[in-house]
């Protein structure tokens, strides 16, 4: 039995580099190892895009192509979007009862969130529950592992918090701790190098990006504003071309020698941007060619086979839990089941 693996992503745009080196390629890793599910959190997305719903809406078959372009396999993965599954929301209901206020404003993570976008004093109900919701996604599918990034270790606590106190007091024990699997590789700069790579920030190299908009961004990376003459040694630390070789080009040792160059002096900054955008045009033309090649109606049949296996697991679950609290009313005296 292969153990079950969960990830989501909010659709609230196309995927970029910082999503392949952050968790797009473990994911095509992972899949032939793991039972692994990807989740497109819509309903997640929504408690702070309820207003610009539309964004949710537009992004769910952009993301689906990101996936498929990157090697992720409908075979392999089941991808499935989260607000068709109304057993995620039954979860959350039973769950809510399980977490006190002050808890959830206790989450760093939801607290940086919060003081970021601004809420002030009316904090949607639904933001500040998300992260319930993110229990009920791990928990529907009884993942054992959770590969994220460092802020959403929150989450799995609060998540295995829920299973504990769901099991000791229902007696019972259908719910299942999981782990978090931190990705291995740090977060992707932007290529301003002021933050993180983000579409927010408008400083990422998108997967569906043209091969002259690609090369374009390259020619406006972030290097070293005191490198001015090829001679001048050049800083290796925050040079955002650096960076990305580090993460996508194959040969460290090449890397590492030009870093040495670099440092001493003699290494222009056009030779290092030529030889990145090869790399990542290198890269990025089979994604291209690939996400092209898919049309609407094969992605959504993708995710639609995908929801609905994942919908049987996640009925399952909540049948177990309705059990163990004792409500499921019709089904026993109907005596449906088993
Ligand atoms: N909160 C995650 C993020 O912002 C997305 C997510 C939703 C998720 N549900 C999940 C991740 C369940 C892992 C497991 O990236």
């Amino acid at each position: 039995m292969r153990k079950v693996a969960l990830t989501g992503d909010r659709p609230t745009g196309n995927l970029h580099l910082g999503h392949l080196a952050g968790s797009l390629r473990s994911r095509v890793e992972m899949q032939s190892s793991f039972d692994q599910y990807i989740m497109l959190a819509d309903v997640q997305a929504l408690t702070d895009y309820f207003e610009n719903s539309r964004k949710v809406v537009d992004s769910i078959l952009e993301v689906i192509a990101d996936y498929l372009a990157v090697g992720l396999d409908p075979e392999l993965s089941t991808i499935f979007i989260q607000s068709q599954i109304p057993e995620l929301s039954e979860l959350t209901m039973y769950y809510m009862n399980l977490v006190s206020l002050s808890r959830l404003e206790r989450n760093p993570t939801v607290k940086a969130e919060i003081a970021q976008k601004k809420f002030g004093e009316s904090v949607p109900a639904g933001f500040l529950c998300y992260p319930i919701s993110q229990a009920s996604d791990i928990t529907a599918f009884k993942a054992e592992i959770v590969p994220v990034g460092e802020d959403q270790l929150p989450m799995i606590e609060l998540s295995n918090e829920i299973v504990r106190r769901f099991n000791r007091i229902y007696h019972t024990n259908c719910l299942k701790e999981s782990t978090a699997h931190l990705s291995k590789t740090t977060r992707l700069v932007g290529i301003d190098g002021k933050a993180k790579a983000s579409k927010s920030l408008n400083n990422a190299i998108f997967l569906s990006d043209s091969a002259e908009l690609v090369a374009q961004k390259v020619q406006t990376m972030y290097t070293d504003p005191g490198h001015i003459k090829i001679s001048d040694p050049g800083n290796v630390e925050g040079n955002v071309v650096f960076a990305y070789l580090d993460a996508f080009h194959d040969n460290e040792e090449e890397i590492s020698s030009l870093k040495k160059k670099y440092s001493q002096g003699g290494l222009g900054d056009t030779v290092l941007k030529s030889l990145l955008n090869d790399t990542l045009q290198k890269l990025l033309q089979p994604i291209r060619e690939k996400r092209e090649s898919l049309n609407k109606k094969d992605l959504l049949e993708i995710c639609y086979v995908g929801t609905n296996k994942a919908k049987s697991v996640a009925q399952k679950t909540l049948y177990e839990v309705k059990s163990a609290i004792g409500i499921n009313f019709f089904d026993k005296s109907l005596n449906r089941r088993n």
